[in-house]
């Protein structure tokens, strides 16, 4: 995020917030991962290929979109054959994508407790989450972050509506949810801090 807490324009445009080191650093993030998740706002804002350059379809990290009402189009990147993709959407919705594996989970809301169980079922131990705010919002509020991170770029974007890290409908927990700084690097032109949940 942005020195002043945003993740990108108000018009929802991608901002160049990391510095150098800091895109190495997810570079290195990603590849301790079995997988990469986004929320299907990130897909249709930035299209988003969500792979690594040196790894081809075997070795990439598996990539996961929450889209529970099936807005990603077929020629998104995030479906192109450099990785395997597990789209997940609502039991009700119709939609279908030409990729590794479809979950339907919950019918007004995703349930997120069984798009967990249905990824591990596929072998998914873990996941990096990169966004956008909806998402990371969501999972604060069922209680499945364990750790955050988060880049603050030596840059201030500005707007009352440009997203945050954690955006969606208010209040995550009754009085937040308390974080403890495990580490704080400098890198390039920024910091990373790096932050342990825990849940009252
Ligand atoms: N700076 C960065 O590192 C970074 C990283 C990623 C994204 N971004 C920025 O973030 C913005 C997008 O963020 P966003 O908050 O709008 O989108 P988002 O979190 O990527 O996606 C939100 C959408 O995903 C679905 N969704 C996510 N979690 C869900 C859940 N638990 N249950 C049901 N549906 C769920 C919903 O789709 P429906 O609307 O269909 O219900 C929701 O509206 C873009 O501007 C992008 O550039 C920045």
């Amino acid at each position: 995020m942005s020195a002043d807490g945003k993740i990108a324009g108000d018009d929802r445009t991608q901002v160049r917030i990391s510095s150098d080191e800091d895109k190495t650093r997810v570079k290195g993030l990603r590849k301790q991962y079995d997988s990469i998740l986004v929320g299907v706002g990130t897909v249709l804002a930035d299209d988003p290929h969500l792979t690594l350059k040196d790894r081809d379809y075997d070795t990439n990290p598996v990539r996961i979109v929450l889209d529970p009402h099936g807005k990603t189009p077929d020629d998104a990147q995030v479906l192109n054959d450099r990785a395997p993709t597990v789209m997940v959407t609502l039991e009700g919705c119709a939609r279908s994508w030409d990729c590794d594996e479809i979950i339907r989970a919950g019918k007004e809301t995703l349930d997120l407790e069984s798009v967990m169980q249905q990824l591990a079922d596929l072998g998914i131990e873990n996941i990096l989450v990169e966004g956008g705010g909806k998402t990371i919002s969501s999972l604060f509020r069922a209680r499945m972050v364990d750790r955050y991170t988060v880049f603050v770029g030596g840059l201030v974007i500005g707007g009352k509506d440009a997203p945050t890290p954690c955006d969606g409908d208010g209040w995550v927990a009754e009085n937040g949810i308390k974080l403890t700084l495990e580490d704080c690097e400098m890198l390039g032109n920024g910091a990373l801090l790096t932050f342990k949940p825990f849940y009252e």
